[in-house]
């Protein structure tokens, strides 16, 4: 039975009934605002691809906690650029590195606030790998003791969450083991699943200091054309023991998200990155596109393809809007 009985367009004759049936609604509670922390006091350095987002001093990183807090954001993700980097990432794991202090005074300024840390060793190697190089690649088992140094550091430091994004095989079950010799058994694991060798990190690097400084990712990192891969990578993560799983990024992705999303009764996030940030903000800059409505749309739509959690630049924009 069709036209003329099927007339879709009674239900979207106006505002409230375009509401009451709306199938995908966004709220402050689906985000998790990205902040990245470097030493100093006073620090609030603009990222020249990334409009509206800085590298701060820990101190101005807890006051902008405090309004993610404030708008209902539940959640901030934690990015630490060292003063000093080296060939280990030594950094990353030191127990006053700079982002185990911050994890600190971002707790005690906001407890209710869910901090997490994000576990990599990009952001603290010389290199700009995510983990130890031999030779000319990076060594995968030399650098699970060193990531689970990094979560164990950032747990103790208070993390209510750690997020392995290195995409080392075994990096979950090596965060799970050296987080339970820790007697940290409650602190849950969000793992980086299916994190894809991508151009859309671009603008991130220039934030963390953390292009590799030869080669690519893409021996770690997956291929872009892989969907089925995604899959794999996530049943095995959960295997180890992860807890939530991300696909990232969202956008060029949405089909993985879904396709997770159908497959895995467990929270899935999606990483709203820093290109697909940089694109609606320079296009919005131009007068091309509405900033606000681009957003909405997007967020929307990595939601609607199954997201439970969208870690995004764009949190605190769109917290203010709901
Ligand atoms: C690795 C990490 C990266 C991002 C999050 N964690 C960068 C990379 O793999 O090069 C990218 C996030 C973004 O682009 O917004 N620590």
């Amino acid at each position: 039975m069709a036209f003329p009985i099927q007339r879709p367009r009674r239900l979207r004759r106006n505002d409230t009934i375009r509401r009451m049936v709306r199938e995908t609604l966004l709220s402050p509670d689906d985000f998790i605002y990205p902040l990245f922390v470097v030493e100093g006091r006073g620090v609030r350095k603009p990222i020249a691809s990334m409009p509206g987002v800085f590298n701060l001093s820990i101190e101005l990183a807890a006051e902008e906690a405090r309004q993610a807090k404030s708008l209902g954001v539940p959640a901030v993700i934690l990015f630490g650029i060292p003063q000093k980097k080296d060939e280990r990432g030594s950094g990353a794991y030191d127990r006053d590195g700079v982002v185990q202090k911050a994890i600190r005074e971002i707790k005690s300024a906001v407890p209710e606030l869910a901090v997490i840390a994000d576990v990599c060793l990009c952001e603290y190697t010389d290199h700009g790998h995510c983990g130890v190089i031999r030779g000319q690649e990076v060594s995968n088992d030399e650098t699970l003791p060193l990531l689970a140094r990094m979560a164990v550091t950032c747990a103790e430091a208070g993390a209510d969450m750690v997020a392995p994004s290195d995409m080392m095989d075994g990096r979950v079950a090596a965060v799970r083991k050296a987080l339970d010799e820790a007697k940290l058994e409650q602190v849950p694991i969000l793992s980086y699943a299916a994190k894809y060798a991508s151009g859309f990190y671009g603008p991130f690097r220039e934030a963390a200091q953390s292009a590799p400084q030869f080669g690519d990712r893409r021996g770690y990192q997956m291929d872009p054309a892989n969907a089925r891969e995604a899959l794999k990578e996530i049943a095995l993560d959960l295997e180890e023991g992860a807890d939530l799983v991300m696909v990232k990024p969202a956008l060029a992705y949405l089909d993985v998200i879904s396709k997770a999303k159908e497959r895995w009764d467990v929270p899935i996030a999606a990483y709203n990155v820093s290109g697909e940030f940089a694109m609606v903000k320079a296009a919005a800059a131009a007068g091309w596109i509405d900033y606000t409505r681009v957003m909405m749309e997007i967020l929307t739509s990595i939601k609607r393809a199954g997201a439970d959690l969208i870690l995004t630049y764009h949190a605190l924009d769109a917290a203010k809007l709901l």
